[in-house]
């Protein structure tokens, strides 16, 4: 199996194809983990994501209920460290509107099993703690999901677009050369509808975050308003995000979209004010229509897709990567739909 992108949904997904026994080569344009996932904040939070019962709602808690097992399993097939914690996060409201708009979501996710009690916090009209919310560094992630990938004998070859994959999945070009195989799985985050026309189509959605020197410990758990989070590294590191532009795959750094992120984290935290941050940066989310990550088989082809996770990439790991494994057949098993 060829898988086609090397973030957190490519890795994740050729890890668990290869402890199925599948033989896997996994193609990056890059290095693994530059893009999305390195950009992420690495927030586990489906109490700040899902406002409404849809399956993304379903499919974000049942993946951030096995992203302790994941972490651990990870740790341990790599040996590499990767900071997760189960922080939780506090939500606030800064009107009495967003006060009952808070509320009404808190009963919705209820509902669903998101669990959430009223809290207070200081210069909020209400605030609501998510016990289960958690935070990962994403880097870490990536790096670890890599290692565990060589570890279980996958191929990883890197700096090598791949420029298209064959005629019912048999195999990709990429810019070295033409690759045989017996099946594709197309996880290249924004850039995959481009490797597959007549797939749903991905889009980037850029996101600007800004990171802070800050004392460990400062910031307890995820902080949230609105479109604006705050959570802290163990390390101390303090990121802040974000935005939503719809800029293309423009990498610029936009100063505008920077001081924005700024002013309200520091609205969020005041303790933030005049800080310089040591770090800016921004990444492409990949956005597809409709509400669900594209996870399936290309019918009548070797083709599988696993992209379009949007905001919640680094959550939806771990269950993308089950599903996925459990689509894939194995080394062994009978495959259809190509003779
Ligand atoms: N999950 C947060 C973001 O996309 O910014």
């Amino acid at each position: 199996m060829i898988v086609v992108g090397g973030g957190i949904i490519g890795l994740a997904c050729a890890w668990r194809l290869a402890q199925k026994g599948v033989d896997v080569t996994l193609f990056d344009a890059a290095a693994t983990g530059s893009e999305a996932s390195w950009a992420g904040a690495g927030m586990l939070a489906p109490g700040g994501e899902v406002e409404e019962d849809t399956p993304h709602g379903r499919m974000a808690t049942a993946s951030l209920g096995l992203w302790p097992e994941f972490v651990e399993e990870l740790r341990e097939a790599s040996g590499v460290a990767i900071d997760y914690r189960a922080c939780g996060a506090v939500e606030v409201a800064l009107t009495e509107a967003e006060a009952v708009a808070l509320e009404e979501k808190a009963a919705l996710q209820a509902g669903m099993g998101i669990r959430s009690e009223a809290c207070s916090r200081e210069g909020a009209v209400a605030a609501r703690f998510y016990p289960d919310d958690a935070m990962v560094n994403p880097r870490e992630v990536t790096a670890a999901l890599r290692e565990a990938c060589v570890r279980w004998g996958v191929e990883i070859r890197e700096q090598e677009p791949v420029r298209e994959i064959l005629a019912l999945g048999r195999g990709v070009w990429t810019t070295l050369g033409r690759y045989a195989d017996k099946g594709v799985l197309l996880a290249a985050g924004a850039w995959s509808s481009r490797l597959w026309p007549g797939a749903r189509e991905s889009r980037p959605v850029r996101g600007h975050l800004v990171s802070y020197r800050e004392k460990p410990g400062a910031l307890g758990t995820i902080l949230r308003h609105n479109g604006t989070y705050l959570l802290q590294r163990t390390n101390g590191m303090l990121i802040a995000g974000t935005t939503t532009e719809h800029a293309g795959f423009d990498r610029a750094l936009d100063e505008g979209a920077i001081a924005d992120v700024r002013r309200r984290a520091e609205g969020l935290l005041p303790a933030l004010a005049g800080q310089e941050p040591v770090e800016r940066w921004n990444g492409f989310r990949p956005g597809v229509d409709g509400d669900v990550p594209v996870i399936e088989r290309v019918p009548g082809t070797q083709v599988w897709l696993a992209y379009g996770h949007y905001r919640n990439g680094i959550l939806l790991a771990p269950e993308t990567a089950r599903r996925v494994a459990a689509l894939v057949p194995g080394e062994r098993e009978e495959t259809s739909g190509v003779s």
